[in-house]
C-alpha cells in the first residue's frame, strides 16, 4: 500500500495508527501485571530483609538528593561481569522497592555507590565529604563541609514518612499496621518504621551509630553516613545459593 493511499484515506489512517499506538501502549502496560514476578522475594528464616529506611538513613537520603550527589553518582549494579567485579553482586529490583524516587541513575562521573555500605568506615566518609582529596588525592568530587557544621532538622521527618506510606512503603502508624510489620520484617525492623517513634529512633541512632565522630550532635553529616552505610547492605548474598536470583532476569 502506497504512503499516500493511507495519507488520503482517513479510514485507513485511524486504523492503522490506532494499531500503532495500542501496540505501544501494549509495551507500557503488560509489565505492569508481571511485577509480582520480576521483584525477588528475599527472605531469611521468613522474615524479609529488604525494608524500608529509618528515620535517620531516610534524612540521609534527603541530602542525597539535595546536594545533586545523584548528578555523579548511579546507584545500580548492571548484571554484567566488569560490574560485578568492581562493585558486586548486580542490584536486584527488590533493593530499590521502597526507593521513591529510585536513584539508579544513568551518569558516572563517579563510581557507583549501590554497595558502598560497609565498603568504608564512618571516619572516612566524613573526611572524603569534608574534603575529598585529602583521602583521593586525584579526586574531583566537590567539598561538602556544610554536613558537618548543620544540625539535623528532623522536626518533620514523621510527615516524610507519612508521604511515602501513601505511595506504598510500609512504615507504620496503627497498632495493626505496626504488627504486621512485625510479621514482615521482625520486631527490631518494625520499631525503626513506626512513625509515632520516628524522632526518638533518628536520634537513638545517630548517638549510637555515632556517625560524624561527635555523639552530642546530631548533624546532616549523621545521617548522610548513616544512608551511604546501608547502600546495598539489605541482601545477604551469601544467603543465597548462586544464581538462586536469576530467574527473575
Ligand atoms: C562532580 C561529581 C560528584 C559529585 C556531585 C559527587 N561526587 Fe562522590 N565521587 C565523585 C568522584 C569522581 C569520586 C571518585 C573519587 C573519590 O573517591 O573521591 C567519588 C567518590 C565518592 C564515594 C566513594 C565511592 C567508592 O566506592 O570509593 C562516595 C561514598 C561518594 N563519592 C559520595 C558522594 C556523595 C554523598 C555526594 C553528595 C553529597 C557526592 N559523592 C557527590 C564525584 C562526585
Amino acid at each position: 500500500m502506497k504512503h499516500e493511499t493511507i495519507e488520503t484515506n482517513a479510514g485507513w489512517l485511524i486504523v492503522l495508527t490506532l494499531i500503532v499506538i495500542s501496540i505501544g501502549g501494549l509495551v507500557e502496560i503488560v509489565p505492569l501485571y508481571l511485577i509480582d514476578d520480576t521483584v525477588e522475594e528475599v527472605k531469611v528464616a521468613g522474615k524479609e530483609t529488604v525494608r524500608p529506611y529509618t528515620p535517620l538513613e531516610l534524612r540521609g537520603r534527603d541530602l542525597y538528593l539535595r546536594e545533586g550527589c545523584y548528578t555523579c553518582h548511579s546507584q545500580m549494579v548492571r548484571p554484567f561481569r566488569d560490574e560485578a567485579l568492581r562493585y558486586g553482586h548486580y542490584s536486584l529490583a527488590a533493593e530499590s522497592k521502597f526507593d521513591h524516587p529510585f536513584q539508579w541513575g544513568s551518569k558516572r562521573t563517579g563510581p557507583d555507590l549501590a554497595r558502598v555500605g560497609d565498603k568504608y568506615s564512618n571516619e572516612w566518609h566524613v573526611q572524603h565529604l569534608i574534603a575529598p582529596r585529602s583521602v583521593v588525592p586525584e579526586s574531583i568530587m566537590p567539598n561538602y563541609p556544610w554536613l558537618l557544621e548543620n544540625k539535623l532538622d528532623y522536626k518533620d521527618v514523621g510527615d516524610r514518612m507519612r508521604a511515602l506510606k501513601i505511595v506504598g512503603v510500609p512504615y507504620t502508624e496503627t497498632e495493626a499496621e505496626y504488627q504486621a510489620n512485625v510479621e514482615r520484617f521482625g520486631e527490631e525492623v518494625a520499631k525503626k518504621l513506626d512513625i509515632n517513634s520516628a524522632a526518638d529512633n533518628l536520634v537513638a541512632q545517630a548517638n549510637q551509630g555515632n556517625y560524624d565522630g561527635n555523639p552530642r550532635v546530631v548533624s546532616e553529616m549523621d545521617a548522610m553516613v548513616a544512608y551511604l552505610q546501608v547502600l546495598g547492605t539489605m541482601v545477604d548474598f551469601n544467603q543465597f545459593e548462586d544464581g538462586h536470583f536469576v530467574k527473575f532476569r
